[in-house]
């Protein structure tokens, strides 16, 4: 057995060079442990004399103490490091600029449609909104779109399940709001109706969710002539020039007679000279006059409907529509 003085020497220079917690805990039971050197010299007190028991049992303790003391701050030390390489590693730069939250921007398609209602309505006409999801009626036998109509197959049309007796879908044009407004409202009549319209269509220049504005302007004596004043109005309001040409073409609408595509073409700038083609028109049929409530007899009009995103991709020479539908940031901060 070695004397104490030995183990104590032993146990400070090991002890204190070990780094790490679960190493020291081993260490000390080798000195403190049950079968502990410090316990050997424990038991050895019954076989000496009563008179030299205490100073041994003294000293046993003493050595005891020391090894603690030593196990302790070697304990603390292990800590303190272990804490301050973990302060070091989630070190937090307070000098740094804080994150800062970046500014949004109104996407373009949705910024024609806000300049599209400041514009009419500073020339007096109401801004209407309507049903997304639209019944049959409305969308197609209300425009003199019958059952059997032809141009009812035009539309390749997302219909939607339902309980009810009459077929419910996607609206595809926003013209049923022409027939929505005129009911509730009395002549004259002059609004626009800004929304989202659904077709079955996907390439560079169609998507299947598309935005449009309806026109109608009805009274007892209003003309193509005021159809193209205010077109021509708002055309040159809205691409911020008085130089532009509108043209109507003949063209076939079952809610219009006579009906006419808009074209318009820019005098100046990179589409100069070109005709493009930009929105449907046309003298609101009678029939659906009648649908509206009125005397057709008395009451008379005219519609529009243009693709918002049209608009917008003449405004900004933008070449492909998949782009407004795309989130990408790069296009859309260009916006901003
Ligand atoms: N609703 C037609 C379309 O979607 C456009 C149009 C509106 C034509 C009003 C004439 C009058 O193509």
């Amino acid at each position: 057995m070695r004397s104490l003085a030995e183990i104590v020497l032993e146990a400070e220079s090991t002890l204190s060079v070990i780094d790490d917690l679960a190493l020291l805990e081993q260490a000390k039971a080798k000195y403190l442990g049950k079968t502990g050197e410090l316990t050997e010299h424990m038991k050895g007190l019954g076989k000496v004399s009563a008179e030299d028991r205490p100073r041994l049992g003294q000293e046993i303790n003493l050595a005891k103490e020391k090894i603690e003391s030593v196990l302790n701050a070697q304990r603390d030390s292990i800590q303190q490091r272990k804490l301050a390489s973990k302060l070091a590693e989630e070190a937090i730069d307070v000098t740094l600029p804080g994150r800062g939250r970046s500014r949004g921007g109104i996407h373009p398609v949705i910024r024609t449609w806000q300049r599209v209602e400041e514009i009419f309505r500073s020339i007096g006409f109401d801004v209407a909104d309507g049903p997304e999801i639209e019944t049959d009626w409305f969308n197609f036998t209300a425009l003199n779109q019958p059952d059997n109509h032809p141009a009812r197959s035009m539309h390749d049309t997302f219909y939607v399940e339902s309980e009810s007796e009459e077929p419910l879908l996607l609206r595809t044009h926003t013209s049923p709001m022409q027939v929505r407004y005129a009911r509730m409202h009395k002549p004259p009549i002059k609004v626009i109706a800004p929304g989202k319209t659904y077709r079955v269509d996907s390439d560079a220049t169609h998507s299947p969710m598309f935005h449009q504005v309806e026109g109608l302007w009805i009274a007892d004596n209003i003309s193509f002539a005021d159809l193209k004043g205010v077109y021509t109005d708002f055309l040159r309001q809205f691409f911020e020039t008085d130089d532009l040409e509108v043209r109507f073409r003949p063209s076939f609408f079952p809610f219009t007679e006579p009906s006419a595509e808009i074209d318009m073409r820019f005098g100046s700038g990179p589409l100069k000279g070109r005709w493009l083609e930009i929105s449907g028109s046309g003298q609101v049929h009678p029939t659906v006059v009648r649908n509206y409530g009125l005397d057709p007899e008395q009451y008379i009009g005219f519609a529009f409907g243009s693709g918002l995103e049209r608009l917008t991709m003449l405004r900004y020479g933008i070449g492909d529509l998949r782009l407004f539908y795309e989130g990408d940031l790069r296009f859309l901060k260009q916006f901003a």
